[in-house]
């Protein structure tokens, strides 16, 4: 199997060939490795972070400095997937020069392949600066996170005809801005599958229906140790909470009972050595 890492054009040749993109996310070394091995060609280090690992309400907290630091992880896991590193709210909408400095550091301090920022054609600017910096943008539109309490909840976008021709228009500005891929969170089916047709760059739907290019999903959703609540576009192929819930406290009763260490679990000594101490 060929283990080179993933690029922009093999994803592209994806969308050409009707083959389907897989993205997940991750935000440390061995849920990286994980995804790796399975071949899952595209990782997203998503601000999500902020909710599903570090325990924020919303995605809104998060700092340039942290998603650095579990980018660096991930792509310290990685080898195959193509990894894009989330930038947070704020650390692209204030200038210009700001997005591309705080994208660069995706690239040259994270390894990063990609970056990905939310909002429709008034982000176009921005996009078009970062990549013009060198530096592959994916876009994001529909639900955005960071901007939630604007679109008053989270609530499925383009619904009508009027909302989602401004879909529409925002994916085909995106690309033209030099998107190299964009994400559709939460919009009705149709709208994705008429957006995925009209765009030469791959659409990864999150809640988008099945007409996308690509699909992503929040690792800790897709194995069940985010319990806060599951969004209806979740499908979860495993649910590890009560298993780890249970592993800690068979762990804790053998603590108690004395029952762990074992001998297979210590260091052994000599009678004689031991008697010298
Ligand atoms: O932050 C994230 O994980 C995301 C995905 C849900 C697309 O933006």
């Amino acid at each position: 199997m060929d283990r080179k890492k993933v690029t922009i054009a093999q994803l592209e040749k994806m969308k050409r060939d009707n083959r389907k993109i897989s993205m997940i996310t991750a935000y440390d070394y061995p849920t990286a490795t994980f995804a790796d091995q399975v071949e899952i060609e595209t990782i997203l280090v998503g601000d999500s972070l902020g909710m599903v690992v570090l325990g924020y309400d919303s995605t809104v907290p998060v700092t340039m400095d942290a998603m650095i630091h579990h980018c660096q992880a991930v792509t310290r896991g990685t080898e195959y997937a193509f990894v894009l590193g989330d930038m947070p709210f704020l650390s692209y909408q204030v200038s210009v020069e700001k997005a591309i400095e705080n994208a660069g550091r995706f690239v040259k301090e994270a390894g990063c392949d990609c970056v990905k920022l939310e909002g429709g054609s008034e982000m176009a600017p921005v996009v078009k600066a970062v990549v013009d910096a060198g530096i592959p943008v994916c876009a994001h539109i529909g639900l955005t996170p960071q901007t939630a309490t604007k679109l008053s909840g989270f609530k499925v976008q383009g619904k009508d005809a009027e909302s989602a021709k401004e879909l529409v228009k925002s994916a085909k500005d995106l690309e033209a801005a030099g998107a190299c891929m964009v994400v559709m969170e939460c919009i009705p089916d149709r709208l994705a599958a008429k957006i995925t047709e009209e765009l030469n760059i791959p659409t990864i739907g999150i809640g988008a229906g099945p007409d996308c290019d690509g699909q992503v999903l929040v690792y800790h959703d897709v194995v069940g140790l985010f319990e806060r609540f599951t969004p209806k576009f979740v499908k979860r192929y495993v649910n590890l909470a009560p298993q780890i819930r249970e592993a800690l406290k068979q762990y804790k009763e053998d603590v108690a009972a004395g029952t762990f260490p074992g001998p297979e679990h210590s260091f052994a000594m000599s009678e004689e050595e031991a008697a010298k101490i």
